[in-house]
């Protein structure tokens, strides 16, 4: 039994059953702009976020496909949530939690998050991906507010090692096998929607951030009180307050650097 209740829908879990026969072990959760690995999903079928019961119903934003798509990848069985309802758009933590919250009920073992964020540690440029290592909860609210449901447990959970340290090994030796290199880093998580004023981002560089971003924060809680390993990855799409900054432009790095993600993603799953 979990830790937690999952309020996830019998129907949603049939919902995505019925286009396979196998359990998916690994779930992606694909951020803006990054949801060109769902190209590499073999026997792709694709369920609309509309479809979900359980799915938050928030707005769509630009850039943010709104579906699940189950298949295999590299092999392994998996399910790719193509965007994410996120907090800004009044999804509550519990909300943006829900591809965690569907994935563990379908079985998975292993989430790997990936997003769009602004560069604020010394030494990252726009482009470049960062291995998450850790995070900083600084959205206001959490996705275990409120629980533990019906089947107990406690939502007091150990937070060290979130990000599983095997997972990372992992990554390095597929980041290394694709000749791409790779950073790790501390991603934190702010509420949105407006981007970071200088101030903030001097304070979150005091804080021992070195990403910002609007997302993940809370599926990463959620899938930890689930008992999921996590992975996670930021795309700098942007160094953070340093210049203004369009939606578009966020897209437009995060185009070019997803194929690296893409690829690295790909051999990661071979080693898993
Ligand atoms: N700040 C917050 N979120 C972001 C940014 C940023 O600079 N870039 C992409 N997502």
């Amino acid at each position: 039994m979990s830790m937690v209740s999952l309020g996830v829908p019998a129907s949603d879990v049939s919902r995505v059953s019925r286009e396979t026969d196998e359990s998916p072990s690994v779930a992606f959760v694909l951020g803006s702009g990054l949801s060109g690995l769902a190209d590499e999903v073999e026997g792709a079928s694709f369920i609309p976020y509309d479809e979900l019961e359980g799915f938050p119903a928030v707005g769509a934003v630009a850039g943010h496909a709104g579906q699940l798509v189950v298949g295999r990848i590299a092999g392994v069985p998996a399910v790719l949530f193509k965007g994410r309802a996120h907090q800004y758009q009044g999804a509550t933590a519990h909300d943006a939690a829900y591809p965690a919250r569907l994935a563990a009920a379908l079985g998975v073992q292993t989430l790997i998050v990936t997003n769009a964020a602004g560069g604020v540690g010394d030494g990252l440029h726009t482009g470049d991906v960062l291995l998450l290592s850790d995070h900083i909860n600084l959205m206001g609210t959490n996705p275990l507010s409120g629980w533990p449901g019906p089947s107990g447990g406690t939502p007091f959970i150990p937070m060290r090692d979130a990000y599983d340290p095997a997972l990372r090994s992992v990554a390095h030796a597929a980041a290394d096998e694709i000749g791409l290199s790779l950073k790790e880093g501390v991603y934190a998580g702010l509420l949105g929607p407006n981007y970071e004023t200088p101030a903030e981002v001097r304070m979150l560089r005091t804080l021992g951030a070195d990403v910002v971003g609007m997302s993940t924060v809370p599926e990463v809680i959620a899938a930890r009180a689930l008992g999921l390993r996590v992975l996670g990855f930021s795309l700098v799409t942007n160094v953070a307050a340093g210049e203004d900054l369009s939606h578009e432009e966020v897209l437009e790095a995060g185009k070019n650097a997803e194929v690296q993600l893409r690829a690295l993603s790909l051999a990661i799953l071979r080693r898993l």
